[in-house]
């Protein structure tokens, strides 16, 4: 078993973390404070090819495996989780669902802009009554031959006002349950298609969260993703590698966290001495370590998983559980070790506490991944 990286690998993580470093910390906390969105930083993320890391380059992708892009979103969330998401759901949702799953007229109109940074994409399937329940899609889409009529409120999207193109799920049968429920690519500003007030969150504030209104929008049959009543496994198979993404944040905020309580730790004075020389602090960073190399662990599986063609459901859905986890835990961690410096904005670990928080919420919530891992399990 080799656990070393290839060059290629280290070539892609050390670029990420320069980009973090010189791009999106300048600002961060700024971007937090007033809930901007990171524009400026997502068009050189598109530029530097992050926002399309795993499509084939003959669509505009870097043509990367899923290894070289959770070593690069653990890089970017180190720094700035409101960032990173919009690269993971970009990236892992709308980019890998589309190449998976469209045809090859909606790879060329649709794949090309997004996997290139022109365009940024959305993935919309949670609504006010079906976030973890997702069979339970009020919105409609109902056909009327050469086109849907699509009708709902989907909420707490993700790129909800910036985005370009939108994955959106919805019920076109309700007596057929899952399988009569399809994916469709609505474009911004179509008729009847409205974008709701921005979201104020805990954490992740930089990212621009909102609900999305479907009046009687008409939304041509090609823009269907598969055949008719592929949209729920449709979800469910984007979902399951969108976690892996997800699981890469949890281990950035992670790990970004515990290196600044690392080497506060080493300057900060208390009783005559470093702090990092009282047990006390380093019994704690002892244990952030581990548990975010335990985490790190995982989420590799899950990738490599990917990359092999193996199953990932399970992988994934493991690796998010425990790195969202690792990321309450030691951010948590992180905050006690600065003491009261923890407590205010310039230290970054505040944010970070509050950022970790969504890891355990968004693409599923833990209870969610129990659930994945538990039906794994029983039916092996
Ligand atoms: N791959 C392929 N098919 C799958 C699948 C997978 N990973 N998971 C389920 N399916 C299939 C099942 O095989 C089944 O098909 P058949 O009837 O043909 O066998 C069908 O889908 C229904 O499956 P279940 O009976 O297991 O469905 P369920 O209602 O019990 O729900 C669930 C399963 C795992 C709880 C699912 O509803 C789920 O994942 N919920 C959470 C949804 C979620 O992650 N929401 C987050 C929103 S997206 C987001 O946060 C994006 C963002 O902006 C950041």
């Amino acid at each position: 078993m080799d656990f070393s990286l290839s060059e290629e690998h280290l070539m892609i993580r050390d670029a990420a973390r320069d980009f973090a470093k010189t791009e999106l910390l300048p600002g961060v906390i700024e971007r937090d404070t007033h809930q901007k969105f990171p524009h400026e930083q997502v068009k050189k993320m598109g530029e530097l090819g992050f926002l399309g890391m795993m499509v084939d380059p003959k669509y505009g992708g870097g043509g990367m495996d899923t290894v070289s892009y959770v070593l690069a979103m653990e890089e970017l969330s180190k720094v700035d989780a409101s960032a990173s998401v919009i690269v993971s759901v970009n990236n892992s949702l709308v980019c890998y669902g589309l190449q998976a799953y469209g045809s090859e007229e909606q790879k060329q109109k649709y794949l090309t802009k997004l996997a290139t940074g022109e365009s940024i994409g959305a993935f919309c399937l949670s609504e006010p009554e079906a976030g973890s329940d997702a069979t339970s899609q009020k919105t409609t889409a109902i056909d009327k031959g050469d086109h849907y009529v699509l009708n709902g409120t989907k909420n707490w999207i993700t790129n909800g006002g910036t985005a370009d193109y939108y994955l959106v799920i919805a019920q076109t049968d309700k007596e057929k349950g899952h399988k009569g429920i399809n994916a469709l690519i609505v474009e911004k500003g179509w008729d009847g298609f409205e974008i709701g007030p921005k979201e104020d969150k805990l954490g992740i504030r930089g990212s621009d969260t909102h609900s999305l209104i479907f009046n009687d929008v008409k939304v041509p049959k090609e823009n269907r993703i598969g055949d008719d009543g592929f949209g729920f496994k449709f979800a469910m198979k984007t979902l399951s590698g969108g976690r892996i993404g997800i699981a890469a944040q949890a281990l950035g905020i992670a790990s970004g966290a515990y290196e600044l309580a690392r080497d506060y730790s080493k300057v900060r004075k208390a009783f005559g001495t470093e702090i990092c020389n009282h047990q006390a602090i380093a019994f704690k960073l002892a244990d952030m370590h581990t548990s975010i190399t335990a985490a790190r662990h995982l989420v590799m599986k899950a990738a490599w998983d990917k990359d092999q063609g193996n199953n990932y459901d399970m992988s994934g859905a493991m690796a998010k559980l425990y790195a969202s986890q690792v990321a309450m835990d030691v951010t948590v961690e992180a905050v006690q070790v600065h003491g009261g410096n923890g407590y205010v904005k310039e230290y970054h670990v505040e944010r970070m506490m509050r950022d970790a928080k969504i890891t355990q919420i968004y693409e599923g919530t833990s209870e969610i991944q129990k659930i994945v891992i538990s039906r794994g399990l029983l039916r092996d």
